[in-house]
């Protein structure tokens, strides 16, 4: 049956794992996942993916995703990559390429000829389903930077479609987006679409830049951010909402994503989150406990951190025995060499800390390499004093935003990066320039010296950001936008 609503998102949403039982579906561990799924439980629609062919299995195109309390279901449609292609396609260009020049790390940044071949044809083995499955006149919501082709490709064949882009990423300046060797051809794809939605508009400001430099697109209708307008790094007064290329019209916006704030609150509150919360304390030893949570990706400054530690324990001994870090390291794109060096080198830290620093009674960094549950992640939130987010840049981080709303009362104190997208939301936080040692010093001092009274105060104001703008919310503005662009003239949003 045709679909009205159509979702592109580069990973399927649950991966088939073998287990003792047999074979199970286990869910992705990713902003973009925690956030499109929830999306798609209310919206229905298809969720088109990829995935590796596996020879010894044979490959079902689609999938019902698993539910086993949720009545709200949706299909997922995958596209079969052989081994070769999914290696160009995932690790030698949306990895190796894309997203080291997204996060401005230009010295991790290859390019190859054969994998940008091999991204044009998964971008149109993609917009062909799009072009085949899609009712008259649906909405075609693409994410992230896997798929920058598709817009031009399906517009070709269905210009009756709506075509919205979400970038769950960061989007850089010109000089940095200009080393792509392909940089025109990716941004005459994304100027075939009729959204373009930003987390935060310094993103969207890059991007019109970028677009003016290299394709004389000419951005207008300049407004004022609802976010701040100074401060953190990642902070911008005003951006364009259009921009206007080869008569047609894009429009663009900054909609920082929220949280599921019902689902957290309601997880921290459950008496069998407390008693795993009280028992992670118990195993800590510790009377303080510093948190971080996420993927192993060079991109979150997990080692900076782990070092900042270790100068924090040299500085006082008095604090031995009594603050622990919680390290939770996802695991991440484990077949690429820097990512397996990235988990050496952060091993090689946590042995070294804990060597120096540990007692029988007390462990200074408890590291886990691996992927908690979800509601195992809020016991983790429910327990921290502390939460440290201090990546060299980040599209938003929900992380931190889950945080917040897992708090129940007023304690709790955030460290946030001023290169994280929510920094230019959440005034309230202890910022942090993570390319600085001294920096990274001075808030971890900040974070843990705070008295109560300020705790309190901006936990409090935290909160009230966080739960008034949660996932629904945002999906609301995001997709009523989606909705109210017109696919055939180009509606400029007011904003
Ligand atoms: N997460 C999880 N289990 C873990 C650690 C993280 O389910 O052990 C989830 C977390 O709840 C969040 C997502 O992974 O929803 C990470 O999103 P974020 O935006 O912070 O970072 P990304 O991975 O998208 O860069
Ligand atoms: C971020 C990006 C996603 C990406 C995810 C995990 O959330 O915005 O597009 O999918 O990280 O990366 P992976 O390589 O596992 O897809």
């Amino acid at each position: 049956m045709a679909s009205e609503f159509i979702v592109l998102s580069h990973r399927e949403p649950y991966q088939e794992i073998e287990t003792e039982d047999g074979p199970r579906l286990q869910r992705k561990t990713n902003g973009v996942f925690t956030t499109l799924d929830a999306v798609m439980r209310s919206r229905h629609g298809t969720w088109i993916a990829w995935k590796e062919i596996d020879p010894e299995h044979p490959f079902q195109t689609w999938i019902e995703v698993p539910s086993p309390r949720h009545p709200d279901r949706y299909n997922v449609h995958r596209i079969g990559l052989d081994a070769d292609e999914a290696r160009r396609f995932y690790y030698e260009f949306t990895s190796s390429a894309i997203w080291p020049v997204l996060f401005s790390l230009l010295d991790r940044a290859r390019f190859t000829l054969d994998s940008w071949e091999t991204y044009i044809r998964v971008n149109q083995e993609f917009a062909d389903v799009v072009c085949e499955e899609a009712a008259p006149n649906a909405i075609v919501w693409v994410n992230d930077f896997h798929l920058m082709l598709t817009p031009e490709l399906i517009r070709r064949r269905r210009p009756d479609l709506t075509l919205a882009l979400f970038l769950h990423t960061t989007f850089p300046p010109p000089d940095v987006f200009a080393v792509i060797p392909w940089r025109k051809e990716l941004l005459r794809g994304l100027l075939n679409l009729d959204l373009i939605g930003f987390h935060i508009p310094s993103y969207a400001v890059n991007f019109a830049d970028t677009v003016s430099r290299f394709m004389g697109a000419t951005p207008s209708a300049i407004a004022e951010t609802e976010l701040m307008a100074e401060g953190p790094a990642v902070a911008v007064p005003t951006y364009p909402r259009v921009i206007e290329f080869e008569g047609r019209r894009v429009a663009l916006g900054a909609y920082p994503v929220g949280v599921d704030v019902p689902y957290f609150a309601e997880v921290a509150q459950r008496p069998d989150t407390r008693d795993q919360a009280a028992e992670i304390r118990a195993r800590t030893g510790a009377e303080t406990i510093i948190l971080s949570a996420e993927r192993l990706d060079y991109v979150k400054g997990a080692i900076e951190r782990l070092e900042c530690f270790e100068r924090f324990l040299e500085r006082h001994p008095e604090q031995h025995s009594r603050t622990s870090f919680v390290q939770i390291a996802v695991p991440t794109r484990t077949g690429m060499e820097e990512f397996q060096t990235m988990r050496r080198r952060a091993e090689e830290a946590v042995g070294r800390i804990n060597g120096r620093f540990g007692t029988m009674e007390w462990q200074p960094v408890m590291h886990f390499y691996g992927s908690f549950a979800r509601e195992q992640l809020v016991a983790f939130y429910a327990t921290a004093d502390v939460l440290w987010v201090t990546p060299l840049r980040d599209g938003l981080n929900l992380v931190v935003k889950e945080y917040i709303a897992s708090r129940l009362g007023s304690e709790g104190v955030v460290i946030l990066s001023e290169f994280a997208g929510a920094a230019a939301e959440l005034r309230e936080v202890v910022l942090t320039n993570p390319y600085s040692p001294d920096d990274m010093d001075r808030a971890l001092e900040k974070a843990l010296g705070m008295n109560e009274g300020e705790r309190n105060a901006r936990m409090l104001a935290l909160r009230d950001r966080v739960i008034n703008f949660d996932v629904h919310k945002w999906s609301q503005r995001f997709l009523g936008d989606v909705e109210r662009v017109g696919s055939a003239t180009g509606t400029i949003l007011t904003p």
